[in-house]
């Protein structure tokens, strides 16, 4: 039997009509500015990628393009103007920033006003995120628990287990899965018989970026199979952190990689845009 598939592009399709709808209601046009350190080329494509959703949606896109040698303070006063521009709703600074600052990462990404922080990176929307009071939650994660809701799976009750606890991914999805009652095992690079516990999963999630280390017999029959990795292993080919060949036969449904999950993120990142003006404007 083979799996359903579940594309990216179907469920970032239904988002993007909805935010574009929320979009058009409102009084102003919400603004998004999208800061990137140096040239790395990887960033510099998904840079380009939201600034061509924003202006498919109706949303005014600053991308702020900033050198190589940039100063931590050079950056943080960045920051500054646009926690106080007024035409701007959401900030977003790309990573990973360059090396010569990137050990600074925490301190740039917390100077964000955290009602801008369309990541959802900021502590305190980290803590809302913990204490079950979300208000803005980072894009992939986010992404996936709305693709699970459009697909009509079920969430409650289940056994869902993470591979990986990034603060980017893993430990949101955590969180994300926990408020909506799955009973949620997180496995990282020191877990022990990992495949024991990732076949008891009724919903797997493979967010550790290894190429491929998700094999068939790590799944159970007719699990939900969700592939957050993405690995160049080639200079033209991208795959997951799960076998998808071998996977799919086993799954009940899967994301693929490309075309998975991956498509979520940026219209999640454009929901958040919407979130973040609400709660500006206090609505
Ligand atoms: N680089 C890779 N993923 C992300 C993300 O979700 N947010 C930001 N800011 N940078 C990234």
């Amino acid at each position: 039997m083979s799996a359903k598939i579940l594309y990216g592009k179907d469920f970032a399709a239904l988002i993007k009509e909805k935010v574009r709808f929320e979009v058009d209601k409102m009084i102003f046009k919400p603004g998004l500015a999208v800061i990137i350190v140096g040239e790395n080329p990887a960033s510099q494509v998904y840079v380009r990628n939201k600034h061509k959703t924003c202006e498919e949606l109706g949303i005014n896109s600053k991308v702020v393009a900033l050198p190589e040698n940039t100063t931590k303070e050079e950056l943080l006063n960045v920051i500054d103007e646009l926690n106080a521009a007024e035409n701007i709703q959401g900030i977003l600074v790309q990573l990973p920033l360059p090396d010569a600052i990137k050990a600074h990462s925490d301190e740039i990404l917390n100077r964000i006003n955290p009602l801008k922080d369309v990541d959802g990176f900021h502590p305190m929307n980290v803590g809302n995120l913990v204490i079950g009071n979300p208000k803005l939650v980072p894009c992939t994660p986010a992404g996936c628990l709305e693709m699970l809701d459009l697909a009509g799976i079920e969430i409650d009750g289940k056994r869902a287990v993470i591979i990986g606890r990034s603060n980017i991914v893993g430990k949101p999805m955590l969180h994300l899965l926990m408020a909506r009652h799955a009973t949620v095992t997180v496995c990282h690079s020191h877990t022990k018989n990992l495949a024991e516990i990732t076949r008891e999963a009724d919903i797997l999630v493979a967010a550790m970026g290894k190429p491929k280390f998700v094999t068939a017999d790590m799944i159970k029959p007719g699990a939900v199979v969700i592939d957050v990795g993405i690995n160049r292993i080639a200079p033209k080919k991208l795959v997951g952190d799960v076998d998808f060949d071998a996977a799919v036969e086993i799954a009940g449904a899967i994301t693929p990689v490309p075309g998975g999950v991956g498509l979520l993120t940026v219209a999640m990142l454009m929901k958040n845009v919407v979130t973040a003006t609400k709660l500006q404007i206090g609505v």
